[in-house]
């Protein structure tokens, strides 16, 4: 997809000066004192911003931070703790602008903080008064939000339309270009691993790489829901008996195509779901009626591995067991380690796919670890995302 990139705008000289307004992800947890407890998302926001400055621009900076209602500012919804992170990672002082709407007095060579965006009324409907006034602000939008990048708002999206020149920061240009390595012209054999607890949540996304991937692996609930279609007894284990067509349908188009879902040939099982519960290994075939399904088993793991490292790409999103309970995480480890040792250009996202790459420590054996939970969902479901659509039609379509 064509889009111009801050990089190149940075490297020919066309920022020197120039007011630049980053829209970044900057929302992240916090506990109830309000300190920040995971920041990953700031230290992604720093070479963006740091690019800016080194290229000599007069630089704001801005993001949602939880769910605000618009026009009603409290202390929680501030960016004051993002503001004191970022200065620390930067070496700096970030100064924090509010009610910021109408200008922002900032020079070149320094760095502002915007407070949160999502209390300026019209933002979540992105209202073209708002727009405009957001447009306004700047010489160079740079969209560097990937989280966000599924919202049609202000900051996201309004601003971009009216902005001099709209581009994608360094972060948002990496998620496009891994995403369309991943998903536009891949490598094959392309593997999908899309788990979960119910495939109602994901059922798009089954949908939307039937279509596409060579192999798609199913884990946790989705992987019962599709045990149960395919005749296997699943005892008292999360599924959704409503959903054995949608699940039919997916096998069948992928076999239509001569690929296939991969159904579990054993399984590990418990008769309670608590991390002390003894676990046994059993033939998908043997799973008794008061047996809950925890795990995929050791002869399905070494099949998946096998196939994860024969891939050209592989696609994952979701643990496929219990891996919060050592007896139950196996399969998602199993999956893990093939996936590092795979030559395979490997992307993957969702929150509890990044704390299972964290539990293994395979963070740099990931081709690319995104940042977005609902946008790279949405990115999977082959949606075209609101951010992607606006920066293409600004750099000419
Ligand atoms: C996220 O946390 O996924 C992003 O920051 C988007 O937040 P939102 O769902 O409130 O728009």
């Amino acid at each position: 997809m064509n889009f111009i990139r801050f990089s190149d705008l940075c490297a020919q000289g066309q920022v020197r000066g120039r007011r630049v307004f980053i829209r970044a992800d900057l929302n992240v947890p916090q506990d109830d004192a309000g300190r920040i407890t995971e920041d990953t998302r700031i230290r992604a926001s720093v070479p963006c911003i740091q690019m800016a400055l080194d290229a000599g621009a007069a630089v704001m900076v801005t993001s949602h931070l939880g769910r605000p209602t618009e026009g009603q500012f409290t202390a929680q919804d501030s960016l004051a703790p993002v503001a004191q992170r970022l200065g620390e990672l930067l070496g700096r002082k970030v100064p924090l602008l509010a009610n910021w709407v109408g200008g922002v007095q900032v020079a070149p060579g320094e760095l502002v903080m915007l407070e949160n965006c999502r209390v300026n009324k019209g933002e979540k409907k992105n209202a073209p008064e708002l727009a405009q006034q957001l447009g306004a602000l700047c010489d160079i939008f740079v969209h560097d939000a990937f989280g966000t990048a599924h919202r049609a708002e202000g900051t996201t999206y309004g601003i971009a339309q009216f902005a001099p020149v709209a581009c994608a920061g360094p972060l948002l240009a990496a998620e496009m270009d891994a995403i369309s390595q991943a998903l536009s012209a891949p490598k094959r054999p392309l593997v999908a691993i899309v788990a979960g607890s119910k495939v109602s949540t994901k059922l798009t996304i089954l949908q939307s790489l039937a279509a596409k991937v060579d192999q798609l692996i199913v884990g946790g609930g989705i992987a019962n829901t599709f045990m149960l279609a395919a005749g296997l007894p699943i005892g008292k284990s999360l599924a959704e008996p409503d959903l054995l067509e949608q699940a039919r349908a997916v096998i069948a188009a992928m076999k239509a195509r001569g690929a296939e879902v991969p159904i579990p040939t054993d399984v590990v099982v418990a008769k309670t779901f608590a991390a002390d519960a003894p676990a046994a290994i059993k033939k998908a075939s043997e799973v008794e009626a008061d047996d809950l399904i925890l795990d995929i088993g050791p002869e399905t793991t070494a099949r998946l591995a096998a196939q994860l490292r024969a891939a050209g790409t592989i696609v994952w999103n979701g643990p496929v067991g219990v891996f919060e309970f050592d007896a139950f995480a196996k399969g998602t480890e199993g999956i893990a380690r093939a996936i590092a040792q795979s030559p395979a250009f490997s992307i993957a996202g969702g929150g509890d796919t990044l704390a299972a790459i964290a539990k293994y420590g395979i963070e740099k054996d990931v081709g690319y670890i995104s940042t977005g939970g609902g946008a790279f969902l949405e990115v999977l479901e082959g949606k075209t995302l609101p951010a992607f659509e606006i920066l293409h039609k600004r750099a000419g379509g």
